[in-house]
């Protein structure tokens, strides 16, 4: 099993990356499971699934952290992943880590602990070929140990000097936590010009490094509630996350 975080400034393409990557890979057969670390949880709805119908880890956190102790994740992490995610038509396994309970609940750490032990979890049971976490904006998420020993940290950042800071951090932090690989995605860029420029502030090797212009289809899409992929599937934003896809794939497979 291969296994992606994508990383980045908050606004910056996380979920729309995520969302399209994963659809690529399942429709041409791969098993995909995505685990979604924003506690703003946008990335089921990317997929067309209402959150009415899924819980989420956070909100049965008390349970499972007991049912674990009693029986251990061998025994119990299937049932956990089937009841806090959705499957989608191409059988993508969608799963919620979801947000905070309360006011003064404290950090998300345990709830973040929890992504990990399921994600060692499904990479022992084999019954997927990628997992792919998108997480909350900003380098927190590097900080738990979430993505040690991942693949690739996909870091997306805007072409300005603030989004450059936070994937310098992103950057840092991936390599601490020994991720092996980084690819940087330049989204939102109105000049082609603009990758050479974010990969050199960065510091990640050009060849791999791609940008996607701003693109009014993503928008749309965004706007209708409707799936990039299948809306504009002529897109020009859509034809460089084909390029991600490729890149991604000669690197880890
Ligand atoms: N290439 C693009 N061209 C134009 N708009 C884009 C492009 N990529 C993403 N967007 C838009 O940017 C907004 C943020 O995208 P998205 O939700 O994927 O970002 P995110 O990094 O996951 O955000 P958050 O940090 O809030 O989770 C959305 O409205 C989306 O439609
Ligand atoms: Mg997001």
């Amino acid at each position: 099993m291969r296994k992606i975080i994508v990383t980045g400034k908050g606004g910056v393409g996380k979920t729309t990356t995520v969302a399209t990557l994963a659809l690529m890979m399942a429709r041409e057969g791969r098993r995909v499971i995505v685990f979604d670390t924003d506690p703003s949880m946008n990335l089921a709805m990317s997929f067309g699934i209402p959150y009415g119908n899924m819980s989420t880890i956070t909100e049965d956190k008390a349970e499972i952290f007991h049912g674990l102790e009693e029986d251990g994740m061998d025994e119990l992490g299937e049932e956990i992943i089937n009841n806090h995610s959705a499957l989608t038509e191409e059988g993508i396994r969608v799963v919620v880590m979801g947000p905070l309970q309360h006011g003064g609940d404290g950090c998300l750490c345990s709830a973040v602990s929890m992504v990990k032990a399921l994600v060692d979890f499904v990479e022992k049971d084999g019954g997927y070929d990628m997992v792919i976490v998108d997480s909350q904006a900003g380098p927190e998420v590097l900080g738990r140990g979430l993505a040690s020993s991942f693949d690739i940290n996909i870091i997306l950042s805007e072409p300005t000097v603030k989004s450059f800071e936070v994937s310098r951090q992103v950057n840092r932090l991936g390599k601490d936590l020994g991720i092996r690989e980084t690819v940087l995605v330049v989204n939102k860029i109105d000049n082609e010009s603009d990758s050479a420029l974010a990969a050199g502030k960065i510091g990640v090797d050009l060849a791999m490094t791609i940008g996607v212009p701003y693109d009014r289809c993503v928008v749309n899409a965004d706007k209708e509630g409707k799936i990039l992929l299948d809306a504009y599937p002529e897109s020009v934003a859509l034809g460089r996350l084909r390029e991600i896809k490729g890149l991604i794939e000669k690197t880890i497979w």
